[in-house]
């Protein structure tokens, strides 16, 4: 695996890799790397000819400075988990690279996307995600960008992102990988206590439950009964709720299979956790 800094030691380290008509797979990351980071990884390997993952830890996505400075930073198990699982290229942008002296923030109009859920919670969060991903993709000019479904609000912001500013570039979104018990995998798992890390499976079964629940009562009742299970656990529940998967607009209804999504964040132990289910 090569590691570059740069566009310029990016531009070198293809011509060795020599481009040409070869398809490049990029998987943006903060670092901090896990099954679920590698398994976007794998799926760029498997489909591509070059897979390029860059680790930047973004500051203008945290709208919270303790959230930032606690990021945890694993930079040499990183290195060794991108090796064994087939990137090609590393890519650890200097904040200088990413955000030059006379940086212009780009323009997106991501419509109702900064209005629910993560949006009025974290606000600045899909603006930073905005910069960071579009100076990502003008570096690394990649053919298939990969996006984990777990974050599935930044999902649709990516999209946005790609319909106005690289029409050509494909985007694949990928699964959530998760612990057998359910628990999301996530950099800020790390954080949780043993018994935490135990109890945070009850996030998921509590949103698979809602699945289940379709079938006898509507969702003012199975929302309500989910966010009571949290709350007797011990979560702190900022949202809990049904939307439509294509557009995140908040539901009243159950919607068609495929198109009921229930999102949830969660505080556990001063941890901010979110999951969601698709169905
Ligand atoms: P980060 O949290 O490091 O995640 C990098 C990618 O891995 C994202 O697309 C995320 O959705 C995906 N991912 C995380 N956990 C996953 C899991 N359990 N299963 C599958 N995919 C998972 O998301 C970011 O970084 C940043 O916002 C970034 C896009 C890099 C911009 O800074």
């Amino acid at each position: 695996m090569k590691v570059v800094t740069n566009d310029i030691e990016l531009k070198i380290a293809l011509q060795d890799f020599n481009r040409g008509k070869r398809k490049l797979g990029f998987i943006p990351t903060m670092g901090a790397l896990h099954e679920g980071h590698l398994h976007l990884v794998k799926q760029s390997h498997e489909e591509n000819d070059i897979t390029v993952v860059s680790i930047f830890i973004n500051p203008k996505q945290f709208n919270n400075q303790d959230d930032f400075d606690k990021y945890p930073v694993t930079l040499e198990s990183d290195k060794e988990l991108l090796e064994r699982g087939h990137c090609d290229i590393l890519l650890l942008p200097s904040q200088e690279v990413i955000y030059p002296k006379g940086f212009k923030p780009v323009k997106v109009d991501i419509d109702t996307l900064n209005k629910v859920f993560e949006g009025p919670m974290r606000p600045g969060h899909f603006d930073g995600v905005i910069q960071v991903v579009n100076r990502l993709f003008e570096i690394v000019t990649p053919d298939v960008s990969y996006f984990g479904l777990k974050d599935f609000q930044q999902c649709l912001v990516i999209k946005a992102l790609r319909n106005e500013l690289f029409p050509k570039m494909e985007l694949k979104f990928v699964p959530t990988i998760r612990k057998a018990e359910g628990l999301a995998l996530s950099s800020r798992n790390a954080r949780l206590s043993q018994l935490g890390q135990e109890k945070a499976n009850i996030i998921f079964k509590t949103l698979a439950m809602i699945k289940e629940l379709k079938k006898h009562i509507e969702p003012y009742d199975a929302l309500k009964y989910g966010k009571h299970i949290l709350t007797q656990n011990g979560f702190e529940v900022e949202y809990f709720a049904l939307a439509n998967a294509d557009t995140l607009i908040e539901s009243k209804k159950w919607l068609r299979n495929g198109k009921n999504i229930v999102l949830a964040a969660v505080w556990l132990e001063g941890v901010r956790l979110i999951d969601n289910y698709i169905f």
